[in-house]
């Protein structure tokens, strides 16, 4: 990174936040910011904060993540998502500062039978991936230099996530078996697909790619795909959890915002550029269960 090596990181409480502070720390000055002092709803505190530490690079987390909650509160997901993202690149064009955003695989309506590319045209079906793709364009069209790195299926240490919720439910239904009473298999997913990526992954991908000027769009998710239902045997396995588990429809399972049915993204432009660092996705489960298995 040329420069001073001086990073400001919104959402650093956050899942992906908190793990990019502890990496990025390592070799550059981090200056996080989170909700409540700072909200990136606010242009002038945005503005402010930015002049104040003068960044190197602005590295944007800091989202209204909940999918469903989103559709139900359309004006705070597109204010935080959308105008949020947009106070940021307003401030990042006039200090000529680069900035990195994490998209998803929302972005997509899951139609496509393969993995989609970055040149893939978005077609969101949620309020959640309308907004973030408002937040693309906002900084597509502000900040010259920009990278916006599309994620998905993300799951790490803190916050609330796929990995946790499962290893919670087993543990329940284990502790109901342990004490006699009759269970019912726990019904999971098994018609949605995509890529589960650990948030240390997506760091570490994100740090080799400061030091790149690699532009735009590029898609950052783990090697290979699952369903749901495929994600929850492989923490169940690798965390020694006899749980009796049950693949179902996402039509037994209804929810407010539709879910894509095939969500998968290909790293191609990572690869391409000689920069893909993601691994495949049951390599950074192991490692994720064995770093954090004994804490969830
Ligand atoms: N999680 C996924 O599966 C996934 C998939 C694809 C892309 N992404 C994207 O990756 C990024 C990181 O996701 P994540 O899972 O780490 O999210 P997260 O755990 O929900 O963290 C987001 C952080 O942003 C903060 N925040 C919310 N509203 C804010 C505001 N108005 N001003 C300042 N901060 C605010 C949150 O604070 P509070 O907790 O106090 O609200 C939280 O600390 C997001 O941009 C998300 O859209 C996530």
């Amino acid at each position: 990174m040329a420069g001073t090596g001086k990073i400001f990181l919104t959402g650093h409480r956050g899942q992906l936040g908190s793990d990019l502070l502890t990496i990025l720390s390592e070799k550059y000055e981090v200056a996080g910011f989170d909700l409540p002092e700072l909200d990136i709803c606010n242009e002038q505190a945005v503005l402010d904060a930015m002049r104040i530490v003068r960044p190197d690079v602005a590295i944007h987390t800091a989202a209204y993540t909940d999918v469903d909650g989103c559709e139900s509160n359309r004006e705070t997901a597109m204010t935080v998502n959308a105008v949020g993202t947009h106070n940021l690149a307003l401030a990042c064009a006039e200090m000529g500062t680069r900035l990195i955003y994490y998209s998803t695989d929302y972005v997509f309506d899951g139609t496509k039978a393969e993995a989609y590319l970055e040149t893939d045209q978005p077609n969101p079906k949620t309020t959640y991936g309308l907004s973030k793709l408002a937040g693309e364009r906002a900084i597509e069209v502000l900040v010259e230099n920009h990278l916006i790195m599309r994620i998905a299926w993300v799951y790490g240490r803190t916050g609330r996530n796929f990995v946790k919720t499962m290893i919670h439910l087993g543990r329940q239904q284990l502790d109901r078996i342990g004490r006699g009473d009759n269970v019912t298999p726990l019904k999971v997913v098994d018609d949605q697909f995509g890529n589960p990526t650990w948030t240390v992954d997506i760091a570490q991908q994100t740090m080799a790619l400061l030091d790149s000027d690699l532009r735009g769009v590029v898609h950052a998710t783990s090697e290979g795909e699952t369903s749901w239902y495929g994600f929850a045997s492989g923490i169940f396995h690798l965390m020694d959890m006899p749980v009796s588990l049950m693949p179902c429809t996402t039509e037994d399972f209804p929810r407010p915002a539709p879910r894509p049915k095939r969500s998968s993204l290909e790293n191609s432009r990572l690869k391409a550029a000689g920069k893909n660092l993601m691994r495949d996705h049951r390599d950074a489960l192991e490692q994720f269960i064995k770093t954090e298995g004994l804490e969830l």
